[in-house]
């Protein structure tokens, strides 16, 4: 059984990647969607939506990084899939799911849902394009309007050589809205042979435990519920494992918030960092009643500096003279 962190574009980067992962129970983790439109793409996408690349794709915790590319191109996806590994990407993974206006109607993400045929055609070609040891994989979404030609794209995707699908059991038009379908990740599972993996509306140990027995699939990936409660997957471990579940406090959570605040001004233009760090603590208000106090007082807040004495790291200037 593994336990995936979803790809998620504008929220898990980098420094999230490196926080989460740090608590455990992550067997891999996502870049954001690498979008491929006409062009080989320049190194520089790569080091900024990929930097872990240059440590062999592994966050500082160890936890392997694959890298999604977006596209409709077969050949120019192929050509991208291929300098990607010559980077250092261990996996390829396809974004199948994307429901932005703006991908779609470049033919992007969820709406290659209505062309299996070529969902099958860009597999295969990414597939004979990358060395033959780095898997490709895909992640789908049900279906673009309804999930009627489900079946036929996880089919598509598994024929065209993908190794594992992800299924975000919602269609496009169904957005983010719950439910997750989860039997339909079951339906998924008995048309291919591949390990298929579910995906959606996996809050708390409690909801692993439905998804697990509706979708009868062991393999998940956590998406939101792992950002807003970022033990999920190490709970869910521990569950599996038939260990005692200990679920992580408010308390143990600081460190981590310091540390992604530390890294956010650090790597982000003083502009952005605090609005990073609302995105994270509005997501934790979900699960920590601390957070939505804390959310609260910073919520209006820019400074950075300030931030820096609410969080409890008021020194970040001398460290960062100290480390040169
Ligand atoms: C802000 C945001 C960004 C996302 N970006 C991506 C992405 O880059 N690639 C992708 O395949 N899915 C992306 N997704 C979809 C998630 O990977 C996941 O399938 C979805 O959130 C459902 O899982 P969840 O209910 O556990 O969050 C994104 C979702 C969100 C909320």
């Amino acid at each position: 059984m593994q336990i995936a962190l979803a790809p998620m574009e504008g929220l898990v980067d980098e420094i999230l990647r490196d926080v989460l992962t740090r608590v455990g129970g992550i067997d891999w983790c996502v870049t954001e969607f690498i979008r491929v439109c006409d062009r080989l793409l320049a190194p520089s996408t790569f080091e900024k939506l990929a930097p872990e690349l240059a440590q062999g794709a592994r966050t500082r915790a160890g936890t392997p990084m694959r890298v999604q590319l977006l596209g409709s191109d077969p050949v120019c996806l192929g050509d991208n899939a291929a300098f990607a590994c010559a980077l250092g990407a261990p996996v390829i993974d396809l974004n199948f799911g994307c429901p932005a206006k703006t991908v779609n109607k470049s033919r992007g993400g969820a709406v290659l849902l209505k062309e299996p045929e070529l969902l099958h055609a860009i597999v295969r070609e990414v597939r004979r394009s990358v060395p033959t040891e780095i898997p490709v994989t895909a992640k789908m979404r049900l279906g673009f309007d309804s999930p009627d030609g489900a079946l036929d794209c996880a089919r598509a995707l598994a024929e065209g050589g993908a190794e594992q699908i992800v299924v975000h059991a919602r269609t496009k038009a169904e957005g983010y809205k719950p439910p997750a379908h989860w039997e339909w990740v079951a339906r998924v599972q008995e048309a291919v042979r591949v390990p298929v993996f579910a995906n959606g509306e996996v809050w708390t140990l409690d909801d692993w435990r439905r998804c697990r027995e509706v979708s009868g699939v062991e393999d998940i990936m956590l998406g939101r519920g792992l950002v807003s409660r970022p033990d999920l997957a190490r709970q869910i471990a521990a569950a599996r494992a038939g260990e005692a579940v200990r679920e992580m406090t408010w308390e143990e959570l600081q460190p981590m918030l310091q540390e992604f605040w530390r890294q956010a001004r650090r790597k982000l233009a003083p502009r952005y960092a605090p609005g990073r760090l609302k995105q994270w603590l509005g997501m934790l208000t979900r699960s920590y009643p601390e957070a939505v106090a804390l959310f609260a007082e910073v919520r209006r807040e820019n400074d950075c500096e300030r931030i820096d004495a609410w969080l409890g790291v008021p020194d970040l200037r001398r460290e960062w003279a100290e480390a040169g």
